[in-house]
């Protein structure tokens, strides 16, 4: 289960109410805010009097969510089926249970306190939130939205900031770095030409269309990298594709390459300008761009050539 569904799991607790002054300037509520106790795991009481067997209990810190621990326990047994035991049961309670009247009925108490309610005394500055979920279209399909939850409404914490993210364009970086500087030059490559890419904000798909020419020349005009430099398609001259790795991504150095074209396989085509279609999409979870081709998650490219290799 992820963040978010753990909290609408939490949705339907209540937690203790209202009228609270504001936390100090740490943010956090003194000891977290807790979810109410709920039963986990077999919810059958195996006796039937006499608090003889007990239920499993658990709780969440709901406000953990936010960066805020709570203090307390996690997990606690409370009996269940407390009526006294009736005759000719051998004995009315178990230990160290004993009858007693509550709320005007005979039980075998005493039964803890119930601490469901969250120990909140004051309200952190602007609220606890959740952490954003992922990026989906909205509803008309019209724009990528997220959404995150104010954790603290129940607790009666207002939360201040927008709950709500909506974005026409697709959530990726806009643009990709341009390595035309050398600054991934760990491979010896030469005519670097950064591409713009085209960015379909509905897909989320990033594309350029790479593109190999038989020319010699080295003008930085031409937007495409050549196949061979004796004006013909041979190995000569390799177009590649450079990359720096996002850091999220473990590499062992943050640039790599791809070649799209083998010249080789090209050399009898008649076309000048054999193309190769590069496509990216947008990782939605990391909101890093993604080479279809391989996976990899890029920050920044260009196409460049290793000569001779
Ligand atoms: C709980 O008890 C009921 C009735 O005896 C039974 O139908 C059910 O399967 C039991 N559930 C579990 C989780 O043991
Ligand atoms: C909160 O609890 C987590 C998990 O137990 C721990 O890793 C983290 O250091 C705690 N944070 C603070 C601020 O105490
Ligand atoms: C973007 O992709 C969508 C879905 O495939 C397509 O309908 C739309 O025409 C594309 N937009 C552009 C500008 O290419
Ligand atoms: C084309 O490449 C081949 C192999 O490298 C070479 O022998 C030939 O001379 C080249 N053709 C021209 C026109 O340069
Ligand atoms: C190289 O490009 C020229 C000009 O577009 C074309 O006429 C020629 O056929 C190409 N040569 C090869 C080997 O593809
Ligand atoms: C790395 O991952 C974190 C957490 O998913 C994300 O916030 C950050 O933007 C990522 N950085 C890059 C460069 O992708």
């Amino acid at each position: 289960m992820n963040r978010i569904s753990v909290f609408i799991v939490l949705l339907f607790i209540s937690l203790a109410s209202a009228g609270l002054s504001a936390c100090g300037t740490s943010g956090c509520p003194t000891g977290g805010i807790w979810s109410d106790w709920t039963v986990t795991g077999n919810t059958n009481c195996s006796t039937s009097c006499g608090s003889c067997s007990s239920l499993y209990y658990t709780r969440i810190c709901i406000s953990e969510l936010a960066g805020c621990n709570c203090t307390g326990d996690t997990s606690r047994y409370i009996p269940c089926n407390t009526d006294v035991c009736a005759y000719p049961s051998q004995k009315s309670c178990c230990t160290p249970y004993v009858p007693m009247v509550i709320d005007g009925s005979y039980i075998c108490g005493p039964i803890p306190v119930d601490k469901s309610s969250s120990t909140t005394s004051c309200c952190p500055t602007g609220g606890l939130l959740s952490d954003w979920s992922l990026y989906g279209r909205n509803d008309e399909n019209t724009a990528w939205i997220r959404t995150r939850e104010c954790l603290t409404t129940d607790v009666g914490c207002a939360c201040t900031d927008n709950l709500i993210e909506t974005s026409t364009a697709c959530p990726c970086p806009t643009t990709l770095v341009d390595l035309t500087d050398t600054s991934c030059n760990t491979v010896n490559y030469a005519e670097a030409y950064y591409s713009n890419i085209v960015v379909n904000d509905t897909k989320c798909e990033a594309t350029f269309s790479m593109q190999a020419s038989n020319y010699t020349n080295s003008g930085n005009s031409e937007k495409y990298i050549y196949c061979g430099h004796d004006g013909n398609y041979t190995s000569s001259g390799t177009p590649i594709i450079l990359f720096q790795i996002s850091p999220n991504e473990t590499k062992a150095t943050t640039c790599q390459f791809d070649r799209p074209f083998d010249c080789g396989a090209i050399s009898t085509e008649s076309t000048a300008h054999p193309t190769v279609p590069i496509s990216f999409t947008c990782d939605l979870e990391a909101l890093t761009w993604q080479y279809d081709y391989n996976g990899w998650h890029v920050t920044g490219y260009n196409q460049a050539m290793i000569l001779y290799d």
